[in-house]
């Protein structure tokens, strides 16, 4: 008996060299023992089999011994070399995750098949092919149920910004693949996620690991979930209850993490009283929709001795904060203009994207770097300018779990348009650089085509005048390369034209 000891659960690595190295010495996969972590010493222990750099050095350089992923499937030992479809290896990668203690051994016989039944993959009623189909989709499913579950307590540290800690118990090993959604989705938090087997954390630039922990580790209720216990049960529908679909959607495993779960029980008991006594009910007058916004306070607050023209702003935000725009609903929050007070000139983009939707800041994220690159390089520094949007919301939809940007319309626009003006009166700009065509029609209430009105001047009845040019993510999506540094240079040469206007006596 073979025995192959890997570094740790996860270690898909570790188990494609073990497997590549067996695989070339063709041992079969009911010869082979998978073991995971440490050694135990003990005394009936087979000798342990190392792949790499170690007693089996052999097989790493002869050629005939490696398999490999490739584009294409193949069954040939071309060459010697047998090519795994690259399908497989990412299959490998998702059933690793599983925490059935078979799955390595499960992959090296589908591996050892491989070599022989080309096709294998595509049957799916093949017991090897559907055990591990199965086993993927029980891992996409558990990592979905912690995207939807982890509930986060705030919990205070003194001097420093409080963070935010979650307990979750996942059945498979999916910490580590759930990371890019947690520091995609809370960016700008401190957070750690505790699980019994690794513990995560991100303190806003870095992800690290830790050793797994207790639920006694992560902080008890906090103030926040109170709030969040009489919101659920306030948007808690009677008419609508479905146990089953509620069973299926949040399986009782997860309840005893989540704050709203001792409200179930009493919910579904009273619901169908609840339910009466709505139907019994007079009617009631349609209420006005309440839009609850995520205010930046940062840009709201008046600071100690606020210039006049700062002050207008922030009661102009002030506002219109108030006023109702139904993509706030959806939206982190509402991303205010930026930048100098007055100032001769305003760059005017479309609407926040994902990451200034986190960080409530114009112009953060990518394209906020291209354009930084370009002012830079125009000679104009972006202090000395007022920077917005079009749209102060992201307008986005889900794909998934993934929120993808969505064109704003005409209706969006003019909804816009009176906290645009504001902003356009009190900061005074001489010259509107108009990023792209939505902040172009915007402004100038045209609906300009890009390429024709590319670095062309448009007086406004005010006596301003605005620059229409390239919007940054436009160039960033542009893929042949020397394209884009075509339109990157026409927005850097239109922004020296902006800032030689400014500047002309
Ligand atoms: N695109 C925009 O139009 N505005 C931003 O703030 C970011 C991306």
């Amino acid at each position: 008996m073979q025995v192959v000891r890997l570094a740790n659960e996860t270690d898909f690595e570790g188990w494609r060299k073990a497997a590549r190295a067996l695989l070339a010495q063709a041992i079969a996969p009911e010869n082979i023992e998978w073991l995971v972590g440490e050694e135990s010493g003990g005394l009936f222990d087979s000798p342990e089999f190392k792949p790499v750099g170690q007693q089996n050095q052999l097989f790493d350089h002869s050629p005939s011994t490696s398999f490999r992923s490739s584009q294409s499937p193949s069954n040939e030992l071309e060459n010697s070399q047998f090519k795994v479809p690259r399908d497989f290896i990412e299959l490998c990668r998702k059933a690793i995750l599983h925490s059935d203690p078979t799955r390595f051994g499960l992959l090296y016989r589908l591996l050892w098949r491989l070599k022989k039944e080309q096709k294998l993959l595509h049957i799916s009623f093949d017991p090897d092919v559907a055990r591990i189909q199965f086993m993927i989709k029980a891992v996409r499913r558990d990592l979905h149920k912690m995207k939807a579950f982890v509930r986060f307590r705030e919990i205070e540290i003194e001097g420093r910004e409080s963070e935010f800690v979650a307990w979750f118990e996942p059945s498979h090993h999916i910490v580590e693949a759930s990371a890019p959604f947690f520091t995609g989705r809370f960016t700008n938090m401190r957070w750690s996620i505790l699980t019994p087997d690794i513990c995560m954390h991100w303190d806003g630039s870095a992800l690290s690991y830790s050793p797994g922990a207790s639920k006694a580790d992560a902080p008890a209720d906090d103030a926040g979930e109170d709030l969040w216990r009489s919101y659920y049960r306030s948007i808690f529908n009677p008419a609508r209850l479905k146990i089953s679909a509620m069973q299926s959607q949040m399986p009782k495993k997860y309840w005893r993490n989540l704050p709203e779960a001792p409200l179930i029980a009493e919910l579904i008991v009273n619901a169908s009283q609840r339910m009466d006594s709505m139907i019994e009910a007079p009617p009631t007058e349609p209420q006005r929709k309440v839009v609850k916004y995520v205010v930046n306070r940062q840009n709201i607050l008046p600071p100690a001795d606020e210039p006049e023209a700062l002050a207008a702003l922030r009661r102009l935000n002030a506002a219109m904060l108030l006023s109702e725009f139904p993509l706030a609903v959806h939206a982190t929050q509402a991303v205010l203009g930026r930048g100098a007070v007055p100032a001769s000139i305003m760059l005017l983009g479309e609407q926040p994207g994902e990451q200034e939707d986190l960080a409530g800041q114009p112009f953060k994220g990518p394209a906020g770097q291209l354009l930084n690159q370009a002012l830079q390089q125009a000679g104009i520094a972006r202090s000395n300018t007022y920077v917005t949007n079009t749209l102060k919301h992201y307008k986005f939809k889900l794909q998934g779990t993934r929120r993808v940007r969505m064109l704003p319309g005409i209706g969006d626009i003019k909804m816009y348009l009176p906290w645009l003006q504001g902003e356009v009166a009190i900061v005074q700009p001489r010259i509107i650089i108009a990023l792209g065509t939505v902040a172009a029609h915007a402004i100038t209430g045209e609906a300009l085509e890009m390429e024709a009105n590319r670095g062309n001047l448009f007086p406004l009845p005010d006596g301003r005048q605005v620059l229409v040019t390239y919007h940054p993510s436009f160039i960033l999506r542009v893929k042949d390369e020397a394209l884009k540094q075509q339109y990157y240079k026409k927005l850097v040469n239109d922004l020296v034209s902006a800032s030689t206007i400014v500047n002309a006596p």
